[in-house]
């Protein structure tokens, strides 16, 4: 296993678009495992997505339940995911790996419906909300070429410079 590079902003290779995964293979698997040792050598991030590291296919991982009080799944690995519902909005504070220096306010769906698949290719189905729903959309738009600077209703006023990555 390794730790990998992971990309920060302002660099290109962010807004890439990711593929999805076809071959549920030995290659897929070591870099899943490298993607989930990056993630843990890192400031405790609860999600981090396979474009963060110029892997780009439709891989995802989160795991919330470090997080006190907020209803959760565990640590879950997504491959090729897709939102079938979505319900309510919420603003709340997102962090990124990719953008150390700053937080900021994003609006998102506060529940979700989520397809996806395990790292052996096994459907799963996910009724999710609040702060895990939220890590999901944040991770699913590095998918997507897509950052939380680009969601912010205001850069003026819902951008936080960070002291220290915690
Ligand atoms: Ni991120």
């Amino acid at each position: 296993m390794a730790v990998l590079e992971i990309l920060t902003y302002p660099d290109d290779r962010l807004r890439q678009v990711s593929e999805p995964v076809k071959q549920f293979d030995a290659a897929l698997q070591g870099c899943i495992d490298d993607l989930e040792e990056t993630r843990l050598a890192g400031p405790g991030a609860v999600g981090i997505a396979a474009a963060q590291v110029a892997w780009f296919q439709r891989v995802l991982i989160v795991d919330v339940s470090g997080r006190k009080k907020t209803g959760n799944h565990g640590h879950l690995i997504l491959v090729n995911p897709e939102i079938t519902e979505w319900d309510g909005f919420a603003i709340g504070r997102e962090g990124c790996l990719s953008v150390p220096d700053y937080t900021g306010n994003v609006v998102r769906a506060e529940r979700i419906q989520l397809d996806a698949l395990d790292r052996d290719g096994n459907a799963l189905c996910f009724d999710m909300e609040g702060f895990e729903a939220r890590a999901v959309q944040h991770e699913m738009d590095h998918l997507d070429g897509l950052l939380f600077l680009d969601r912010l209703v205001s850069r003026r006023q819902d951008l936080f410079q960070r002291k220290v990555y915690k």
